[in-house]
C-alpha cells in the first residue's frame, strides 16, 4: 500500500486535480438544477441567468471536470506504470493554476455578458458560440498549451523511463487525436455546414474515440490495481476494445451529419458504423465482468471495484443502447434533439465517464492515505441516490423524448404548433418534472459523495483535503 510519505509528485499534483474536479462536478449541478426548474418555471432567476447562459455553464463545466480528473486519473496511475515519477511536473504545476484562473475568468466572463452582438473581438474575449467549446479564443490557447504540456509529460516519461507497456503504448498514441482534434476548436467558418461537420470531429472524436480508448485505458489499470486482474488479459481486452472504437467511432460519426446540409451518403455510412459502435462497450463489460470473475471478486477497494463494474455497464447502456436507439435515420427522424438525445446524453456522459473517474478518485483517496479498504456506509447512500437519481433523470427524458418523438413528429408532422403542442402533453411535463426530482436526488448523492471523500481524506495519516498536498519526500518511492 503506497503510504503518504511516498507520493511522486505527479500523484500529488492529481490529488489536487481531483479536488478541483470534485468542486466542479458540484458547480455543473447547481447549473443543472436550475437549468431543470427553468424547464418548469421559465422565468425562475431571469433576467440575471438566461437559460441558454445556465446551459452553457453546464455543458462546459461538464466537460472541465471530467477533463481535469482524467489529468489526474492518469497522474495517479502511471508512476507505476513507468516505474518512476512522470517528468516536467513544474510546468504541469503551473499549468494547474492557469487552468483554475482561466476557468474563474471565462465563468465570469459568461455570467456577465451573457447577451450581445458577435465580432471577430468577441470570438476571442467572450465567447465562440460552439456548444460544449464555448471558451473565448484566449482561454482555448490556454487548454490547447495545457494539453500540449499533459502530452509532454506522458511522452516525455516514457522516453525518460525507456519503458513501455502495452497499456501506455495505447495512452501515448491517443494523445496524438486528443491534442490535435482541440484545435478544431478554434477556425470559425462562415459556411455553417462546414462550421458543424468540423465541429462534430471535435464533439464526436473525443467523446467517442479518443475519451473512450483513454477510459479503456484506465479502467484496464484500476482492474489491476483493485483486484491484481492479469496485466494480459486486461491489455487483450484493451487492444480489442481500441481496435473496434476506432473501426466503429470514425465512421459513426456520419450519425451527427444527418441534419446539416452534409451529403446524403452518410445517412447509410453513419446509421451503418453508429450501430455498430456499442460493441466495443459490450467487450468492455465482458472484459470487466470476466476480470471479477476471474479473481472471484476479491477487491482491495469496495467503491473503486463497484463504480468500475458500473462504468462498464453503464457506458454500454449509456452510450451503447441509448445511442443506438436513436442512430438509424429512420428513427432519428423522429427523435432528432428531442429529450431523447438529452436522455441520452446524460446516461452516456456519466455512464461512460462519471463512474470510471470516480472509481479512480477512491482508489486515490485510499492509496494516499494508506487505508486498508474503504469501509463505512456513506459511500454506498452516494452510489445508491447518484445512480437512482442519474437513472431517473434519464428514464424521465427518454419519457418526455418519446412524447415529443410521437405527438410533435409522428402525429404532428414536425409543424411549429406540433412542437409548442407536444410540449403541452401530460407525458412531457410530467418528464420534465421527474427530472427535476431525480435532479435533487442526484445532488444528495453528490452532497453525500464529497462529503465521503473529504472524511477519507481527512482520515489519512497526513490530510489529503486540507493541504496535503505538500507533502514530504517529493517523488520518492
Ligand atoms: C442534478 C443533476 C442534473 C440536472 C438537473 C441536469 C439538467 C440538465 C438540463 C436542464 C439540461 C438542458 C437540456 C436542454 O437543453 O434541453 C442539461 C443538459 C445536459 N446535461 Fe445535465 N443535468 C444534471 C446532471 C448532469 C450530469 C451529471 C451530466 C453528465 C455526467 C450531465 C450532462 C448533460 C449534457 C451532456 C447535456 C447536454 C445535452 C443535450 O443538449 O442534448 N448533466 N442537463
Ligand atoms: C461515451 C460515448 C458517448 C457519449 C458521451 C455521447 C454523448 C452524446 C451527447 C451529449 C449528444 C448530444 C449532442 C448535442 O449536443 O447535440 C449525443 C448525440 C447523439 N449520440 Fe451519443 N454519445 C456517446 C456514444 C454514442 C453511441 C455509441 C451512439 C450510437 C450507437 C450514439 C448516438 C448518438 C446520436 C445518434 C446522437 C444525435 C442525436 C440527435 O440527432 O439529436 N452516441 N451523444
Ligand atoms: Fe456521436
Amino acid at each position: 500500500m503506497t503510504s503518504v510519505r511516498s507520493l511522486y509528485s505527479s500523484q500529488k499534483l492529481a490529488l489536487r486535480y481531483f479536488t478541483l474536479s470534485v468542486a466542479l462536478f458540484g458547480v455543473m449541478i447547481v447549473f443543472g438544477l436550475v437549468a431543470a426548474t427553468q424547464y418548469i418555471h421559465p422565468s425562475f432567476l431571469f433576467p440575471a441567468l438566461a437559460f441558454n447562459m445556465v446551459k452553457t455553464m453546464h455543458v462546459d463545466v461538464l466537460i472541465l471536470w471530467l477533463l481535469t480528473a482524467f489529468f489526474g486519473s492518469l497522474f495517479w496511475l502511471l508512476p507505476s506504470e513507468f516505474k518512476r515519477d512522470l517528468v516536467g511536473m513544474r510546468a504541469a504545476n503551473v499549468v494547474f493554476w492557469l487552468f483554475c484562473a482561466t476557468i474563474a475568468a471565462v465563468a465570469l466572463t459568461f455570467l456577465f455578458v451573457q447577451t450581445g452582438p458577435g465580432t471577430d473581438k468577441t470570438l476571442w474575449l467572450i465567447n465562440q458560440g460552439r456548444k460544449y467549446v464555448e471558451e473565448p479564443r484566449w482561454a482555448a490557447v490556454v487548454v490547447a498549451i495545457g494539453i500540449a504540456v499533459f502530452v509532454y509529460n506522458i511522452i516525455g516519461t516514457a522516453v525518460a523511463a525507456k519503458r513501455v507497456t502495452g497499456i501506455t503504448a495505447v495512452i501515448i498514441l491517443n494523445m496524438i487525436p486528443l491534442f490535435g482534434l482541440y484545435m478544431i476548436a478554434f477556425p470559425a467558418m462562415t459556411n455553417m455546414a462546414l462550421d458543424q461537420f468540423w465541429w462534430w470531429w471535435l464533439v464526436h472524436f473525443w467523446v467517442e474515440a479518443t475519451w473512450e480508448v483513454l477510459i479503456g485505458a484506465i479502467v484496464a489499470l484500476v482492474l489491476m490495481r483493485v483486484m491484481n486482474a492479469s496485466r494480459s488479459v486486461v491489455e487483450t481486452w484493451l487492444y480489442i476494445e481500441v481496435a473496434l472504437v476506432l473501426a466503429t467511432g470514425v465512421l459513426g460519426i456520419g450519425h451527427h451529419y444527418f441534419w446539416m446540409g452534409a451529403p446524403k451518403y452518410w445517412l447509410g455510412i453513419g446509421g451503418f458504423f453508429s450501430a455498430l459502435e456499442p460493441l466495443p462497450l459490450l467487450g468492455m463489460v465482458i472484459h470487466a465482468v470476466y476480470d471479477a470473475g476471474e479473481h472471484k471478486m476479491k477487491m482491495t477497494n469496495q467503491p473503486a471495484f463497484y463504480w468500475t463494474m458500473l462504468e462498464a455497464f453503464g457506458n454500454f447502456i449509456g452510450a451503447g443502447v441509448w445511442g443506438f436507439m436513436i442512430t438509424l435515420p429512420q428513427i432519428n427522424l423522429f427523435a432528432h434533439g428531442t429529450q431523447w438525445t438529452a436522455s441520452h446524453g446524460h446516461l452516456a456522459f456519466w455512464g461512460a465517464y462519471g463512474c470510471g473517474v470516480i472509481s479512480v478518485i477512491y482508489l486515490a483517496v485510499q492509496e494516499a492515505g494508506g487505508h486498508e479498504q474503504i469501509g463505512g456506509r456513506a459511500w454506498k447512500w452516494a452510489f445508491g441516490l447518484l445512480n437512482t437519481g442519474m437513472y431517473g433523470m434519464g428514464g424521465s427524458l427518454l419519457i418526455a423524448g418519446m412524447a415529443q418523438a410521437f405527438y410533435e413528429r409522428a402525429i404532428g408532422g414536425s409543424t411549429f404548433n406540433a412542437y409548442v403542442a407536444a410540449q403541452q402533453t401530460p407525458w412531457f411535463l410530467e418528464g420534465i418534472w421527474m427530472r427535476w426530482v431525480f435532479g435533487l436526488i442526484f445532488t444528495a448523492g453528490y452532497a453525500v459523495l464529497a462529503g465521503n471523500l473529504i472524511a477519507i481524506a481527512r482520515r489519512s495519516r497526513v490530510p489529503v483535503a486540507a493541504g496535503t498536498l505538500a507533502v514530504e519526500g517529493a517523488g520518492t518511492r
